[in-house]
């Protein structure tokens, strides 16, 4: 009746017209988090879209993110119960798994388990970043080998195994060569994953589409078996860690979680063997794309700014010195360089938006009612590209990040957002900002990269969970002669 359809007009929240069917699928274009902080400039940063059958709430710029995910954190802590998302992980993820008391379990676990493996004591420390300086060294061969006689190579899939191969090591204690053609072949197809899970993916909010022949079908249909290939690879190592597991010895971090959730809280709480097994996958699955990713951006934008490549070489070679190589120590040193990967991180914000969150009770922001069960899209570049907060924004500028003696300005770095904030905020963000540093410091150490002269560096990428480059090659040179002793 008409009083309830006023009552109904009067709480839904501003937001474009959502046509019949498809609602806004249309107006989303290829890069939604975009189109989402236009809209944002229409409608104010907490509105509503309609994809499909779901009503989608999209929070924009950092007043309204915080909000709701630190002010109501429980409130927006929820996954949405989307069908690609219970594929994941063999049904166990606990990145995609919703909010409950096992979830907290689940969560704390991983995390606990990723210190262990990183930062615990000086022993696991010095061992991981020993790990990503023989990753990185591996790296800078292969890539010398891929620009032989002239040639230029896309590094994208030698950065995917690059950073895979770290994950695996902590992992399972082992990692895989770059011409392992099994690993490779894995890898790519995991490659996929985002384009499924982004947000303003349609496989979820549209799914009736998947009763007919069309691109979104194709797209469920590899997801589903790349997520079933990927878990297999997972589960045969985890068995053979079962099957060899000795509890006065904790190998690696599949050790650790087997120990934690099937002989110790984690089974008090009611998490299963089966979860270790979710828990390993979601840990290689979060910890590969997201790292290889960013180094691909960090080479993508080292070629296509030369001047501040020089001058990272410069600084590296002045406080590292040409006898050894650049080692975690050297970070507080390094500050151009740390400005540097915080201004890819904002500039590029390659992980747009995150993964979808969903409500777990109704709630109230800025006034407006959010019921329960609704999706959420928190979109993390409309934050990086306020022009409230950055002075041209659209500019890359690394030197955004120094204060006048050089040094860097932790209250703007810590205004980026990637890692997202609040109960679902990003646990690898530690681990992250070392692999990143490290690869970046010991690439320029060594090499030199050039662009293809016979093509243009754009910023041209494709979206998904995270957004990747697009047709982009380079070359790499050796400096001087290659340090292969690690520090
Ligand atoms: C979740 C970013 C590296 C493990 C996330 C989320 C983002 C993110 C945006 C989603 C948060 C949300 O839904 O609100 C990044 C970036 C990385 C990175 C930018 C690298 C530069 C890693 C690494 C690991 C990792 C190396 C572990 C090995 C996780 C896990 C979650 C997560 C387990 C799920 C948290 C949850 O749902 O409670 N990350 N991540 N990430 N990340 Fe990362």
């Amino acid at each position: 009746c008409l009083w309830v359809r006023n009552l109904r007009q009067k709480r839904r929240l501003p937001g474009p017209f959502a046509w019949p069917v498809v609602g806004n699928v249309m107006q989303l274009g290829q890069m939604p988090h975009i189109t989402f902080s236009k809209l944002a400039k229409k409608y104010g940063n907490v509105f509503q879209i309609r994809l499909g059958r779901n009503d989608i709430v999209v929070l924009n710029g950092d007043t309204a993110i915080r909000q709701a995910l630190i002010n109501h954190s429980a409130e927006f802590a929820g996954r949405p119960n989307f069908v690609s998302f219970q594929i994941i992980s063999g049904g166990k993820s606990m990145v995609f798994g919703s909010y409950s008391r096992l979830w907290k379990v689940h969560r704390r676990i991983a995390h606990s388990s990723i210190r262990a493996f990183s930062s615990a004591n000086s022993q696991t420390k010095e061992a991981f970043e020993k790990h990503v300086v023989g990753e990185a060294l591996d790296l800078i061969q292969v890539f010398l080998r891929l620009s032989a006689d002239g040639h230029y190579f896309e590094p994208a899939h030698e950065l995917t195994v690059a950073s895979a191969n770290i994950i695996c090591a902590l992992c399972f204690g082992k990692r895989y060569g770059h011409d392992d053609v099994e690993f490779r072949k894995l890898l790519s197809r995991v490659d996929k994953f985002g384009e499924t899970v982004g947000a303003g993916s349609l496989v979820d909010v549209m799914p009736w589409l998947q009763a007919f022949p069309n691109p979104v079908r194709s797209i469920y249909q590899n997801f589903k078996e790349l997520n079933e290939d990927f878990f297999q690879f997972v589960k045969h190592k985890v068995i053979q860690h079962r099957q060899t597991y000795n509890p006065e010895i904790t190998r690696d971090m599949s050790d650790a979680i087997i120990g934690v959730i099937e002989h110790g809280v984690g089974n008090e709480n009611g998490l299963t063997k089966a979860h270790v097994e979710g828990t390993v996958t979601d840990l290689i699955g979060a910890g590969q794309d997201t790292i290889s990713t960013a180094l691909h951006w960090i080479l993508l934008l080292l070629v296509k700014y030369p001047h501040i490549q020089a001058k990272l070489q410069e600084q590296i070679d002045k406080v590292v010195g040409r006898e050894r190589l650049p080692n975690i120590g050297d970070k507080s040193n390094l500050a151009y360089l740390e400005a540097f990967i915080y201004e890819t991180m904002r500039f590029t914000s390659f992980v747009p938006v995150t993964i979808p969150h969903s409500t777990t009770a109704d709630v109230t922001i800025d006034d407006l009612h959010i019921p329960k069960d609704t999706v959420v899209f928190v979109n993390q570049w409309s934050v990086n590209h306020d022009e409230q907060k950055w002075k041209d924004p659209h500019v890359f500028n690394p030197s955004r990040f120094l204060d006048e003696n050089g040094a860097v300005d932790r209250d703007l770095t810590n205004s980026v957002m990637i890692f997202s904030i609040g109960k679902r905020r990003c646990i690898g963000d530690q681990i992250a900002k070392v692999q990143i540093f490290l690869f970046t410091a010991i690439l320029l150490h060594q090499c030199t990269f050039e662009s293809n002269p016979s093509q243009e560096v754009t910023m041209d990428c494709s979206y998904g969970l995270t957004l990747k480059p697009l047709h982009f090659t380079l070359s790499a040179k050796l400096r001087d002669k290659f340090i292969s002793l690690v520090s």
